[in-house]
């Protein structure tokens, strides 16, 4: 079982991988985290966070003075010392959207090297079902060992929120499935240490393995239904968010909200792994399908608004300056992954707009490379259309009349339609009128 002596190797010091390894250091115990990206593994040894995450950096910094927490590129040594052994490496989708599990092997590989008898192996990243037992095992059996006899392995979603992680990692219910019930067992006992949620066990590693895409699954599709419904309102001069915040209040009803598409690194991704698993198993799964394009459809249903906004006003988006706020994926924090704002701008630079962005929380490099020009909020609000993509705080104070040439499309509701109206601004919106 998990004791003060215990050692944990975590593999994948990102967005999830370093709160889990600061908090697990912060609960006493000794966390060495491996990553390939000596930049980060240096930054993190210094005492410091490098992503943008709330309290973060103070953990760190705490848990590297202590040496209880250390960040390193050598995988034999960090395995070799550890009784616990984490991967929480990217999964991404290629483009066919199918999964890349290249981090994961790659993990595993380097894992079965130096694994040791009564080992617990944890994998956290999101992974279609039935990786753990079709291809983590097999990879981590080349070590000679047997899984379940030698060495333990446990599944367990990671679902925290970017921006309110650690609280999230704090408090949130946690799924466990393992290999057996010893694996599971000892696996909650360790995520025990750092959660006052409710530790759900579950009976196998498929099944933790599918909750976590399940629940992924239901929020893509239910905010596709609620885009498609927008759609709808729009061509009916319905006010869909009026509409949906009214249906709401039915007990047994719950519309996400629309929006100009789905972005980051679960929602927009997780489903095909499904998708992609049912078609191995011969089943179909037109819903999660469709509700995959009806999201990614998105980026141009917000092209047509902006289009016929401006022709309204004797403008085309041929020769129009387009001003973006924001391009994170959601508001407040600097992840742009697989953001609708990409295709967006993309589109609308096609067209022939001039598109400029203002985002302080995304490296300019990510918005240079698709080809904007980065600019501060005053200036992209005199564009010809200002687009507000991502609901930033910083843009909840906009008023109208800073909006110089009188347009904007809002995609989030996040700013009143009346508002502006009377301060003699065109509003737009997905699902406004
Ligand atoms: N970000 C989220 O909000 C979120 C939420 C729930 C689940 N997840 C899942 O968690 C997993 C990790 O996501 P993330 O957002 O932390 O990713 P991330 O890109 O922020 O971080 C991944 C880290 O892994 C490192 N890495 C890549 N290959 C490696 C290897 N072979 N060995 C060691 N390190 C390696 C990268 O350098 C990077 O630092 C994914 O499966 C993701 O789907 C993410």
């Amino acid at each position: 079982m998990i004791n003060e002596n215990s050692s944990i190797a975590i593999f994948g010091l990102g967005h999830m991988g370093l709160p889990t390894a600061a908090l697990l250091a912060e609960s006493g115990l000794r966390v060495r985290g491996v990553d390939i990206n000596n930049k980060n593994v240096d930054i993190i040894n210094s005492g410091h966070s490098p992503i943008m995450e709330p309290g973060l950096d103070e953990i760190v910094k705490k848990t590297v003075e202590k040496d209880l927490l250390s960040a390193t590129t050598d995988s034999k040594e960090a395995v070799a010392n550890s009784q616990i052994i984490m991967v929480i490496v990217p999964t991404p989708v290629d483009r066919n959207k199918k999964s890349d599990l290249s981090a994961v092997i790659s993990a595993c590989r380097s894992i079965s090297e130096n694994l040791k008898k009564g080992d617990l192996v944890i994998i956290e990243s999101t992974v279609p079902p039935g990786t753990c037992q079709n291809l983590v095992i097999p990879l981590l059996e080349e070590s000679g060992l047997k899984a379940g006899q030698d060495f333990k392995v446990a599944y367990t979603p990671e679902r925290a929120l970017p921006n309110n992680t650690l609280h999230e990692m704090t408090h949130n219910a946690r799924v466990i499935g393992g290999i057996d019930s010893e694996s599971t067992k000892m696996a909650s006992s360790l995520y025990g240490r750092i959660t006052d949620g409710e530790i759900i066990m579950v009976q196998n590693l498929v099944t933790a393995e599918m909750v976590k895409l399940m629940e992924n699954t239901y929020r893509d599709t239910n905010i596709a239904l609620a885009n498609e419904l927008a759609l709808v309102c729009s061509a009916l001069d319905v006010d869909a968010i009026e509409a949906i915040q009214a249906a709401n209040h039915h007990p047994r009803v719950n519309i996400h909200t629309p929006g100009p598409g789905v972005g980051g690194h679960c929602l927009s991704i997780d489903p095909y792994f499904i998708v992609e698993t049912a078609l191995e198993n011969g089943v179909d799964t037109p819903l999660i399908r469709t509700s995959r394009e009806v999201n990614e459809a998105m980026p141009g249903e917000v092209s047509k608004i902006v289009q016929s906004a401006l022709e309204d006003m004797g403008k085309t988006i041929e020769g129009s300056e387009i001003g973006i706020l924001g391009v994170a994926y959601k508001g407040n924090v600097a992840d742009a992954r697989e953001t609708p704002a990409k295709p967006l701008i993309k589109n609308f630079i096609k067209k022939g707009a001039n598109v400029v962005v203002n985002d302080p929380y995304v490296s300019p490099d990510i918005i240079n490379s698709w080809g904007a020009e980065i600019v501060d909020l005053k200036r992209a609000l005199i564009s010809d259309c200002v687009v507000l993509v991502t609901d930033h705080d910083l843009y909840l104070n906009i008023e109208p009349s800073m909006i110089k040439n009188g347009l904007i499309v809002c995609t989030r509701p996040v700013l009143d339609r009346e508002t502006f109206q009377k301060g003699g601004v065109t509003f737009k919106g997905v699902g406004r009128r």
